[in-house]
């Protein structure tokens, strides 16, 4: 890899991505030769998490290595601390740092600041290591990226921004849906027509599920927009994935997780055979050690 840190998808060009899928199928495989022995990850979390601080906590110890978990309340960030100043020591303990984060403009700061590779564990803008599971799901199920049709339906939100613009990394046709005040960026959707694949953009869930081969959601009300809650939830009426809108498609259903069930997905259907999100969250494993190997190996 040629970028120092991983913020966003596009910090890999489309043949780095390409490489990183295929050293996380091997990894997957049973790889066991790649270490990352004596190395030590530290994890800095804004906000809760369960798949991404398991994941990349059980990645490092898989890998030879260590990973050290500091919450908002753990460390001196969060006690007035500047986040430059907690960059450069951890820098100079640490040799990686993944973030979750609110503003994505801190982890561009904690990635000046620290001599280290820096992740985007999720930020308010994007959630770039999901990608990479997502689209190695894609792979697997699929047998390659080519010719595969996913359609993104409900928000515009950091997972939807970053799957948009690996899609079009990888070569992948995209529909997306979201209600019009709820779009993604113009940047993000710009950055994708950069890279030779714009998503075709819908308000309209039907139009957008129109022959996909994958589904893909996510939940209405992300990590720390709890105060707009009302206002989403009314706004994203008729974007459910549910039995009825989904009736005349045999469609894959994909979800990052966790799932607000009864909002944006049923039961019904994330309970069903076509839904894949277990694989999908397993794949956060296998994609974010063959990260953690081209960042710090
Ligand atoms: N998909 C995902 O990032 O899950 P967590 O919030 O549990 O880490
Ligand atoms: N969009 C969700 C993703 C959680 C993994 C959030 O930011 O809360």
């Amino acid at each position: 890899m040629n970028a120092d840190d991983f913020l966003d998808i596009d910090d890999v060009s489309a043949d780095e991505l390409d490489a990183l899928l295929a050293l996380a199928a091997d990894l997957k495989a049973g790889d066991n030769d790649t270490r990352l022995t004596d190395q030590t990850l530290g994890m800095l979390f804004e906000k809760p998490s369960t798949r991404t601080r398991i994941s990349f906590e059980t990645g490092m110890t898989q890998l030879g290595g260590h990973a050290i978990f500091m919450g908002p309340d753990d460390i001196q960030l969060g006690h007035g601390e500047p986040l430059k100043d907690t960059a450069r020591a951890m820098g100079r303990y640490v040799d990686g740092i993944m973030a979750r984060l609110f503003d994505h403009e801190d982890a561009e700061t904690l990635a000046e600041y620290a001599d280290v590779p820096v992740i985007n564990g999720l930020t308010d803008d994007a959630h770039p290591c999901q990608t990479l599971a997502d689209l190695l799901t894609i792979r697997e199920q699929f047998g390659g990226l080519d010719d595969v049709r996913v359609a993104w339906v409900g928000d515009g939100n950091n997972v939807g921004q970053s799957f948009a613009v690996g899609c079009a990394l990888a070569g992948v046709d995209l529909a997306v849906a979201t209600p019009a005040n709820y779009a993604m960026d113009d940047a993000v959707i710009d950055r994708a027509d950069e890279l030779g694949e714009a998503p075709e953009v819908y308000t309209d869930p039907a139009a957008a599920i129109d022959g996909a081969d994958v589904i893909y959601t996510d939940v209405w009300v992300s990590m720390g927009e709890e105060d707009k809650r009302e206002e989403k939830l009314a706004a994203f009426d008729g974007f459910q994935l549910n039995d009825e809108l989904l009736a005349d498609t045999d469609a894959t259903v994909m979800h990052c997780l966790p799932a607000h069930r009864g909002e944006e997905i049923t039961d019904s259907v994330i309970e069903s055979d076509r839904s894949i999100v277990w694989e999908q969250a397993e794949n956060r494993l296998h994609a974010q050690k063959a990260l953690l190997v081209e960042l710090l190996g």
